[in-house]
């Protein structure tokens, strides 16, 4: 039966993790970094098995979640009650918005609103940009970023318009600019990210402009980039959306329509990891088949060289350079 419980500082991780696999959820009335070391503790005794299926690994992850996320701390008007909490009325503010009475809030989620907060202040600095990139909480950051290499390295087409499908942080809009293209236009279907994006560029005093809308904006360009979320897997949780695509959903409905937005003769940048096929989630004669059923044609490609030796064993993220088949058969006579 479900149940909440009050522990604190002298409840071990053994008996905290036994009332939570008995259905119990635990509110902490300790000390706040005891309560980290707890939620440490159970993590260790909750380890992911190597090996299986994607699905199977991601059930686990998911039950892993579920049991952290029993583990909860008191918040009143973003302020953690505990004693040696730290103060997180900002971090709070810019994850959940104004302040709003009281509530009790896993500590793992908690951690992560402070974590995304730091990145926020901190920012990342991406080496093709030559400057820094403050992500919010919950749009996908730019940790990684030879992504990005790719788009400041390959040859623009003629034309001045360029569209950045999927903005995120605002990142490739940026670069765009920097690159010379005088009209860039950024979406995303995520407030959160149209906000970053607005910050960075303002910050970046790149004169791109920012639309929130699925897909694509209103008019055609001569460019459109897209780096789609990579995992065609439901997502979890809100932090997921900016990686997982249910069904891929957002990359087919972008190349079923793509053409149609392309002025004559301009190209489509997409990039794409090839991990779900490495995932076996994908396989690439479907990628090949969605292009060819878009009306498009691959003209290029060019694979991310991983700075990171941490980067998943092999995986490759590819820029594909892609034309409207009208347009190549025109060209082609
Ligand atoms: C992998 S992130 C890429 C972010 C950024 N372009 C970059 O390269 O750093 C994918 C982005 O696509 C956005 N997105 C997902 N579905 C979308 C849709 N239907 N329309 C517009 N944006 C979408 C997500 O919110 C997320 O910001």
């Amino acid at each position: 039966m479900h149940q909440v419980i009050t522990i604190d500082d002298s409840t071990s991780a053994d008996r905290a993790l036994r009332l939570i696999r008995r259905g119990s959820t635990l509110h902490w009335d300790g000390d706040f970094q005891n309560a980290k070391q707890l939620l440490a503790a159970l993590g260790r005794r909750l380890p992911v098995p190597s090996g299986g299926t994607f699905h199977d690994q991601r059930r686990h992850q998911t039950e892993r979640v579920r049991v952290l996320n029993s583990l909860l701390v008191p918040i009143i008007n973003h302020q953690v009650r505990l004693r040696r909490a730290p103060d997180v009325r900002q971090a709070c503010a810019e994850a959940y918005g104004p302040p709003d009475g009281e509530r009790w809030v896993p500590l793992r989620e908690l951690l992560g609103v402070i974590g995304a907060h730091q990145l926020r202040i901190r920012g990342v600095h991406v080496p093709a940009l030559g400057d820094r990139i403050h992500p919010h909480y919950s749009v996908f950051a730019p940790t990684r970023s030879e992504y990005a290499d790719l788009v400041a390295d390959c040859p623009l087409p003629p034309g001045t318009t360029a569209f950045d499908i999927g903005t995120g942080t605002g990142l490739l809009a940026a670069i765009l600019s920097r690159r010379g293209i005088r009209q860039v236009v950024a979406t995303d279907n995520n407030p959160r990210a149209i906000a970053c994006a607005r910050e960075n560029l303002q910050r970046l005093k790149v004169n791109a402009k920012v639309v929130e809308t699925d897909l694509f904006p209103p008019g055609r360009a001569d460019l459109i980039v897209c780096n789609p979320p990579w995992i065609p897997a439901a997502p979890a949780t809100v932090l997921d959306q900016a990686v997982y695509d249910q069904d891929g959903r957002m990359l087919r409905a972008f190349l079923n329509t793509v053409r149609e937005h392309l002025e004559p003769g301009g190209e489509v940048w997409l990039i794409l990891s090839d991990l779900a096929e490495r995932l076996g989630l994908r396989e690439r004669g479907e990628l090949l088949r969605m292009f060819r059923s878009g009306g498009l044609q691959v003209t290029g490609r060019a694979d991310a060289v991983p700075r990171h030796r941490r980067a998943r064993e092999g995986q490759t993220t590819s820029l594909w350079r892609l034309r409207s088949t009208a347009f190549v058969s025109t060209i082609g006579g």
